[in-house]
């Protein structure tokens, strides 16, 4: 991997883990944070043997939101290169063959809630802290938020999130479905380390087509998502993890995903 400023990155057996470290500024996003946050998805997406990314902070932030510093300086113009910027890291994300977790463990506000609902799973400290306080800046959610919240937990929790910009606890966020789990921060990167294993014993190949199926699946009419399950469902009997996982179940031992 390449050396990062901003971002550290780890990778142990199978597992990456992001961590996004400009903890003084509480992780603000600035440009180069977000620009090598973008280059390092896709190194992690040709690296073969990473199957599992965890996206973290440094310190007692997750992220703080977009730098609002940077942001005051900008035109309409500046802004929509910012805007667009954001985009596609979260895009990268989304599409990246390997799921990712969001391993919240502080403030997850703005910003850096978009980057929390870039990732497919949300595992969160019970010291975490949701929001979306865009507003108060005179500004809405510009890396995806509008339309990821109104997704994930309903457009009446997003609104409700966006409009009053107030922060809610790991819990209030467990409980409108913005976080799969919330834990004791100590047992934190234990649980999502452990999620990573799980996952890190199936097959990549097929955890990589579910992900593929259900992110595409969710924008289409549910006959035409269905038949794209139907077709990758089919596909994946070309592939040898298909062969091994079976193979395995029928000789009674682990399969071997190479
Ligand atoms: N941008 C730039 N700097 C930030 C920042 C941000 N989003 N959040 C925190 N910081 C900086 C603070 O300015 C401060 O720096 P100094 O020590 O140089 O003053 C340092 O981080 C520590 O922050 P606080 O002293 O404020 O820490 P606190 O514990 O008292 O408060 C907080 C924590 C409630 C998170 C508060 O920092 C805060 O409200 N931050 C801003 C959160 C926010 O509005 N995020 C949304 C940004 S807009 C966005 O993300 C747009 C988009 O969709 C693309």
């Amino acid at each position: 991997m390449k050396r990062y400023e901003n971002i550290r990155i780890e990778i142990n057996d199978h597992s990456a883990v992001m961590t996004f470290c400009r903890p003084n500024v509480l992780n603000a996003l600035n440009t180069p944070t977000v620009t090598e946050a973008l280059d390092a998805v896709r190194e992690i997406e040709q690296n073969t043997s990473v199957r599992v990314l965890l996206v973290t902070g440094a310190g007692k932030a997750f992220i703080a939101g977009a730098d609002i510093k940077e942001m005051y300086e900008k035109t309409p113009e500046s802004a929509r290169t910012y805007s667009e910027l954001g985009h596609r890291l979260m895009r990268a994300f989304q599409d990246l063959r390997q799921p990712v977790i969001a391993v919240v463990n502080g403030y997850c506000l703005g910003g850096g809630l978009e980057v929390a609902l870039g990732c497919d799973i949300r595992i969160a400290s019970e010291q975490a802290q949701f929001g979306l306080p865009e507003t108060i800046l005179g500004i809405i959610p510009g890396w995806g938020a509008t339309q990821r919240a109104a997704r994930l937990i309903g457009p009446a929790f997003a609104k409700e999130l966006i409009f009053t910009g107030r922060h809610i606890t790991a819990q209030r966020a467990f409980e409108i479905g913005l976080v799969n789990r919330v834990v004791p921060a100590e047992a934190l990167m234990p649980v999502a380390m452990e999620m990573a294993r799980v996952i890190c014993q199936q097959s990549p190949a097929a955890v990589a087509a579910a992900k593929r199926v259900v992110n595409q699946g969710i924008d289409m009419p549910l006959t035409e998502a269905c038949q794209l399950e139907i077709d990758t469902f089919a596909n994946l009997f070309n592939l040898p993890d298909r062969a091994e996982g079976m193979k395995a179940f029928i000789e009674k031992r682990k399969p071997n995903f190479s």
